[in-house]
């Protein structure tokens, strides 16, 4: 793909490089199962300086990350999980008992239990959010990519957890107010990886194929790059 496009000089990845990268992106997978181990400060301060790499709005960066090293803290924001997972499942009415049978966070498993915070004082950041100020959100979720990537390159797994309440975990993590936890990160070693998405291999979601969700210039309107003959497009839906 990239041989086709003018760079300039000292600036192309090579193949193998491009290769790598799409690489991570399609085989990573959100992780639930964890073995324990641990993840050295070396390689947790690498993956963090990844995350702090990423684009945010204005640059400001709105994210704050706290590395969960005390176990009675790690239980109680665990019990906040089981907490709302009940709540959730609850809701969501006939698919109680599938929702139940889901691993959707392994927070006492993992080596490492990162929280990803909003900081405080995040309304004084006009540039690219005076509207819409969920840009700060957007470029939080841009940071936490970047540690999911880099952590599947460098053989680790990772799952977002977000099925909390927001107070709780705020009053457990003494956040400042203003501030507000969005992702309790379960990162480690495993023992194997998930080859699709969890939910998918459990039949409770599919992948829905690109080709619904992308249009030309309006709202439902075309998708010429699908349908051109040279279609490049991944499209077996199982990554
Ligand atoms: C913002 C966000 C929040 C998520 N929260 C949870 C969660 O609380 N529990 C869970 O099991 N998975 C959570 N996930 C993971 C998704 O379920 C997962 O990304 C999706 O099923 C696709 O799987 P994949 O990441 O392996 O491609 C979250 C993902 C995102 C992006």
């Amino acid at each position: 793909m990239s041989a086709h496009r003018p760079v300039p000089p000292g600036y192309v990845f090579e193949p193998q490089e491009v290769q790598a990268v799409y690489r991570a992106i399609f085989e990573r997978r959100d992780m639930h199962h964890f073995a324990g181990g641990q993840v050295p400060p070396g390689q947790l301060r690498l993956l963090l300086e990844a995350a702090h790499h990423a684009p945010s709005v204005g640059f400001m960066p709105p994210w704050r990350f706290l590395r969960v090293t005390d176990a009675v803290l790690r239980q109680h924001l665990h019990d906040a999980v089981e907490e709302e997972r009940l709540v959730t499942a609850h809701a969501l009415g006939e698919r109680e008992n599938e929702f139940m049978r889901l691993k959707v966070q392994g927070l006492l498993e993992a080596a490492e239990v990162l929280a990803v915070v909003l900081a405080d004082g995040r309304d004084k950041h006009v540039f690219g959010r005076r509207t819409p100020p969920q840009m700060d959100l957007a470029s939080a979720a841009c940071a936490i990519q970047n540690l999911w990537l880099a952590a599947w390159a460098e053989g680790l797994g990772m799952g977002w957890v977000s099925l909390f309440g927001p107070a709780s975990v705020s009053a457990l993590l003494a956040l400042p107010p203003g501030a507000e936890p969005i992702a309790l990160l379960c990162l480690g070693p495993v023992d194997s990886f998930y080859h699709e998405p969890m939910l998918q291999q459990q039949r409770w979601a599919r992948r829905a194929p690109l080709a619904s969700l992308a249009y030309d210039n309006r709202w439902g309107q075309g998708r010429e790059v699908f349908d051109s003959a040279n279609d490049a497009a991944r499209g077996d839906g199982s990554r």
